[in-house]
């Protein structure tokens, strides 16, 4: 799909950029374009644009607003060793997206224009990807009901945006450890519902618990499934992975998609990846208690929360209203390394690929 392109009439100069991405929060340092495409019956997706990063301006009935036909993405472009860059798996990033649009009833965004949009995006900004290797361009993909109506059906009008964001890692350097919660008191899907899709109501539904989590001094909140309050499904924003070792060799489980999860495009490739590094791997519910009693007796050695945001983030600690136990040997001292064995091979083996530096033998990175 064509994508018209209007750059801004005065690019900042790298100085000015260097100094916009200076220790960014996530979601914050914004590049200068975006992309948009309108889709309505009539044309179907049309008026494709690269146009300067900048506000909306909404009639204040876009139904998307108030009854949230919204769906989003994330996905990341990272500079290589040899300053080339390339996008991490935006067809499967197009896939998820367009399965999002199909649950929340909204016209699915064609691959073409998914892949169009992040290539005109990337290509235009890609000045802005630092050479840190901790940094990476973070792309954001959202899909809102645009219609001037308050009736409650399928919107007729619909926008797809494009934005970027110079990102370090969500919980800020790599590895750094996490804390997490268990909440048995808030769910974040239901049977039957939203879970599956990444829809902007999944996560406003999860800043209450997260505020919680916060609360009792961690960093993220811990989903047990929506029935049985019995399965851990898994975290606000990342799915989770958790290492058994025996006799020298280690296995990962992570829970399987029951259709309350959100099927994430990191964990998918460590269930790919973990294999060719001798790490075999099951999708296995795990209880609460068994996690519990797993740490208690030695058999679960690591855990970690994986996703586009958190990347491979260490888990060290998890409290519940009954109590907390630590996770390994715990928080590593000052200065320590907070991954452990298995946790740090694997995040080497992504990053390793993300960054150019290991052959992509799955074809996972778009060079733009
Ligand atoms: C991501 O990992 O890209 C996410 O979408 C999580 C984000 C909402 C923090």
């Amino acid at each position: 799909m064509h994508i018209v392109t209007t750059p801004v009439a005065r690019p900042l100069t790298a100085q000015e950029r260097t100094e916009r991405c200076a220790a960014p929060a996530f979601g914050t340092a914004f590049t200068e374009h975006m992309v948009s495409a309108r889709w309505n019956p009539e044309q179907g997706w049309h008026d494709a644009e690269l146009v300067p990063y900048g506000p909306l301006l909404l009639d204040p009935a876009t139904v998307g607003l108030h009854y949230g036909q919204v769906v989003f993405e994330g996905l990341k472009a990272f500079r290589s060793h040899t300053g080339e860059v390339a996008v991490f798996r935006p067809d499967a990033h197009a896939e998820r997206m367009r399965a999002s649009a199909r649950r929340l009833m909204m016209p699915e965004p064609p691959e073409e224009l998914f892949l169009a949009a992040v290539d005109a995006l990337v290509a235009q900004d890609q000045e802005w990807i630092p050479d840190d290797p901790g940094m990476s361009l973070y792309l954001r993909p959202i899909l809102f009901a645009s219609e001037r109506t308050l009736a409650l059906r399928p919107a007729r009008e619909y926008r797809f945006l494009l934005v970027a964001f110079i990102t370090e890692g969500y919980f800020g350097p790599a590895q750094r450890p996490v804390r997490v919660w268990v909440t048995d008191e808030y769910s974040r899907a239901a049977a039957g519902g939203t879970g599956a899709a990444k829809c902007a109501g999944n996560y406003a539904g999860s800043l209450l618990a997260q505020e919680e989590a916060q609360r009792k001094g961690c960093d993220q909140v811990v989903w047990l499934d929506p029935v049985e309050r019995n399965w851990v499904e898994e975290m606000g924003g990342m799915n989770l992975f958790f290492v058994y070792e025996a006799g020298g060799s280690a296995r990962l489980v992570t829970p399987p998609l029951t259709g309350s999860l959100l099927p994430g495009v990191t964990r998918d490739a460590l269930l790919r990846l973990a294999p060719t590094l001798g790490v075999p791997v099951s999708e296995a519910p795990l209880s609460l208690e068994q996690w519990r009693a797993d740490c208690a007796s030695g058999a679960i050695t690591e855990v970690f929360a994986c996703g586009t945001a958190a990347r491979i983030s260490p888990v060290n600690e998890v409290s519940t209203k009954d109590g907390s136990w630590t996770i390994g040997a715990g928080a590593p001292a000052e200065g320590g390394v907070a991954a452990g064995e298995v946790t740090g091979r694997l995040s080497a083996a992504l990053f390793g690929i993300q960054r150019g530096e290991l052959p992509d033998s799955h074809s996972w990175m778009r060079p733009v």
